[in-house]
């Protein structure tokens, strides 16, 4: 009923030449895959990605905006440019972008807003890091990081968004969490929606990230409340992240 989804983020990485290649590769593996996938180029080759890919099944999406629609904040860029490129999603809170970049929960809320007004599919990331993990409050960080978008956009606005588990001490480390502690957060995260609206929670997809591989997507796509997954490293390499895509039914 959910149709999963695969997401890559490709990060800091590539070039013109690379990124034809890669998106190339991808378009020709993920023809009649189950899964809606999408790829996250860096901010400069959005437009250059999604024209490569315009009429294929694959989607573009950038990897952050900023909280403005217009206006005087230099270097930024806003959802309604993403979109005027060819970009539907965008993600939103990364642990990246909130260990290096300061964004707080504050920011993020304000980032997912200003993403839906200019039209785009927020997939708004989640995640505790390894000390919160161990010290028994990964529930509670993610309820916090859910709360602050949800007390700002509204429960409604998770109809149109995407949310991420991505827990930190995962991320680019090849420690992935196991099929079973993945499962027991992404319930949480459909219980915390299904407390507010069930029938939203029931629609909502919830994707695992942190060191998905070719070799574990089919085991993590397989739990309940898995829908998919958003993947870094291994989305760098078409044949790689065409294997997970494949794994996504
Ligand atoms: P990884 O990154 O797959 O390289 O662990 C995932 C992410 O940061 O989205």
């Amino acid at each position: 009923m959910r149709r999963p989804m695969v997401a890559g983020n490709w990060k800091m990485h590539g070039s013109r030449e690379e990124n034809a290649r890669l998106v190339a590769g991808v378009i020709d593996g993920v023809n009649g895959c189950v899964a809606e996938v999408l790829v996250f180029p860096p901010a400069v080759y959005v437009a250059e990605v999604a024209h490569l890919a315009a009429g294929s099944p694959v989607g573009v999406g950038g990897q952050t905006l900023c909280t403005q629609a217009v206006g005087a904040y230099t270097g930024e860029i806003s959802a309604a440019m993403l979109r005027d490129v060819g970009a539907t999603h965008v993600l939103v809170g990364h642990s990246e972008r909130r260990a290096m970049y300061g964004e707080t929960d504050a920011v993020v809320a304000e980032k997912f807003i200003a993403a839906q007004a200019g039209g785009l599919i927020p997939v708004l990331c989640v995640g505790e890091t390894l000390e919160e993990r161990e010290a028994g409050i990964t529930e509670a960080v993610v309820a916090r990081q859910l709360e602050a978008v949800v007390a700002a956009a509204g429960i409604a606005a998770f109809a149109q968004a995407v949310v991420a588990y991505e827990p930190v001490w995962a991320i680019g480390t090849g420690r992935t969490a196991s099929p079973e502690q993945a499962q027991a957060v992404h319930g949480f995260i459909r219980g915390y929606f299904a407390a507010k609206d069930a029938t939203l929670a029931d629609h909502l997809r919830v994707l695992y990230g942190g060191s998905v591989k070719a070799s574990n997507a089919a085991e993590l796509f397989g739990m309940a409340d898995v829908d998919g997954g958003l993947v870094g490293g291994a989305s760098l390499k078409a044949d790689e992240f065409v294997r997970i895509c494949v794994a996504a039914r």
